[in-house]
C-alpha cells in the first residue's frame, strides 16, 4: 500500500501487465497502419510513459508529438473553448493517432476530436491504455484500447493524483 497526499492506494496493475498491453496495442497499430507513416500524438502530462514505451515497440516508420490540451475563457465569459498548444507541424492527409493514458468521461478525447477535425487528417485514431466503460459519456470508438477498468481512481505510470504519482513504474488504485 502506498500513501498519496490524504489517500491510501493499493497495488492494481503490475509494470509486466503494463509492458505487455502497450506490446499488444502496438502490434495492433502495426496491422492496421500497414504503408502508412502515423503521426503518434501524445496529450501531456499524463501520456508521457505510455507513448514513450509505446513508440518503443512500434517498429515501422512512424513520427511521434506531443499537444497539451488548455483552456481558456471564450469571449462569452460563459464558455470555456479548449485549445491545442504544442502542435507546430501541418497534419493535412495525414493518419493520426492519439495517444491518451487514461479516458474516463470522454470529454477530452471529445474535444481532441472536435480540434483534429478542423486539420484535415486522413484518418483519426484513438489509442489509450486505459478506460473506464462505466463513466464513459461519448458515442466515440476507441481504436486502441489497453486496459478496461472499473470507475475507480487510478494512480501510476504517468497518472497522478493532484500532481504526485506519475512517476511510480505501475498503476495503483484508491483504496476503498
Ligand atoms: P475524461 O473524463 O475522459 O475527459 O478524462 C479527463 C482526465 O481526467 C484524464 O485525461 C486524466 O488526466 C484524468 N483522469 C480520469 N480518471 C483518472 C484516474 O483514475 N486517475 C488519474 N487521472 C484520471
Ligand atoms: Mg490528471
Amino acid at each position: 500500500m502506498i500513501q498519496i497526499h490524504d489517500k491510501q492506494f493499493v497495488p492494481f496493475i503490475t509494470a509486466s501487465e503494463i509492458d505487455a498491453v502497450i506490446t499488444k496495442m502496438a502490434r495492433q497499430a502495426e496491422e492496421d497502419l500497414k504503408g502508412e507513416i502515423p503521426v503518434f500524438i501524445g496529450v501531456l502530462n499524463g501520456s508521457f510513459m505510455v507513448v514513450s514505451d509505446y513508440v518503443k515497440k512500434y517498429t515501422q516508420p512512424c513520427e511521434v508529438s506531443f499537444v497539451k490540451l488548455a483552456s481558456y475563457e471564450g469571449m462569452a465569459t460563459t464558455s470555456t473553448v479548449k485549445q491545442l498548444i504544442g502542435l507546430n507541424q501541418s497534419l493535412e492527409g495525414r493518419t493520426v493517432v492519439v495517444i491518451e493514458d487514461i479516458v474516463d468521461t470522454g470529454n477530452t478525447v471529445a474535444e481532441l476530436k472536435k480540434i483534429f477535425e478542423g486539420h484535415n487528417l486522413k484518418a483519426l485514431k484513438i489509442a489509450t491504455l486505459f478506460f473506464k466503460p462505466d463513466a464513459y459519456k461519448q458515442d466515440i470508438k476507441l481504436d486502441y484500447i489497453g486496459f478496461e477498468i472499473p470507475d475507480k481512481f487510478i494512480v501510476g505510470y504517468g497518472l497522478d493524483y493532484d500532481g504526485q504519482g506519475r512517476n511510480l513504474p505501475q498503476v495503483y488504485q484508491l483504496k476503498e
